[in-house]
């Protein structure tokens, strides 16, 4: 479902062009992380700040892809696979991040329609599903509010039900409970907790250790761009490193919001 094998990530690297001498320069943002995740698992990652935490999300989500490494996604190595594999992939990837991203001069049910009528679906289908979702979440009476008139909570509300209202695969957050209060927050983690029981496979991201004691699940812990693994048997780093991949892509590779 979601493997990484002995991954690095360099940001300049990622974003310099090949022939730019600067590139490579910076310390990896995550070194040597291999783990695997199998389908409909809920998964936990924690760290200290700048630990890799978003950075680790981001390739999860193909918004950008390793500088060294392999990960694999839905069955997709997304450093040989082009733009269009890697655009359908995306499109079976729900995001939730901690400052939300919705649009603000869109209703609660045009933010959540978005994706879908991006994949061209007809206004007559898509309705119902962007109702059920909704109400799944319990915004049915706040269809057509526009974020700013809706609360913390509601919010991230909405950019669940974005996120996952194409029924995705694999659903990873961002810190989403970042800018929410304690009851927030765990009524969140008990939609991302359902959704994953519907068999979706889920990855969240938090500092919050009261939130991940009150759900337990696996974790993965970073720090300094390194997984921390008891054993030790999962880091090989150095055995399986690459040189950087020639790719006239690399530039457009950015963390960025899924649905644009
Ligand atoms: N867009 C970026 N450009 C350059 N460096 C970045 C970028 N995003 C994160 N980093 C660096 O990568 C490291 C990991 O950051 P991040 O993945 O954001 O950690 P976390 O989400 O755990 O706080 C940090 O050293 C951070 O400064
Ligand atoms: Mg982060």
């Amino acid at each position: 479902m979601v493997r990484f094998e002995a991954v690095g990530l360099r940001y300049e690297a990622a974003r310099a062009s090949p022939r730019d001498s600067r590139g490579g320069e910076a310390p990896e943002a995550l070194r040597g992380v291999t783990f695997a995740l199998p389908e409909g698992s809920f998964t936990w990652l924690t760290g200290a700040s700048g630990a890799g935490k978003s950075s680790v999300l981001r390739l999860m989500h193909a918004a950008l892809r390793p500088t060294r490494g392999e990960v694999e996604l839905l069955g997709l190595r997304t450093s040989r696979a082009g733009r269009r594999d890697l655009a359908a992939l995306r499109s079976r990837i729900g995001v939730v991040f901690q400052d939300f991203r919705l649009l603000p001069y869109l209703t609660a049910f045009d933010n959540v329609a978005l994706p879908l009528r991006l994949a061209g679906r007809t206004e007559a289908s898509l309705r119902a599903d962007v109702g059920e979702i909704l109400r799944w979440v319990g915004l049915a009476a706040k269809m057509q509010s526009l974020p700013p008139e809706l609360s913390g909570g509601e919010q991230q509300r909405v950019a669940i039900a974005r996120a996952v209202v194409s029924r995705p695969a694999l659903l990873v957050a961002d810190e989403p409970t970042g800018n929410l209060d304690q009851r927030q927050a765990r009524r969140l983690l008990a939609l991302l907790d359902e959704m994953n029981r519907l068999g979706t496979t889920v990855v969240v991201a938090t500092h919050d250790e009261e939130l991940v004691a009150r759900f337990p699940a696996p974790r993965l812990v970073l720090h300094e761009g390194r997984l921390y693994d008891p054993d030790g048997a999962r880091d090989l780093d150095g055995t399986r490193s690459q040189p950087p991949r020639e790719d006239e892509e690399a530039g457009e590779d950015r963390p960025g919001d899924y649905n644009g």
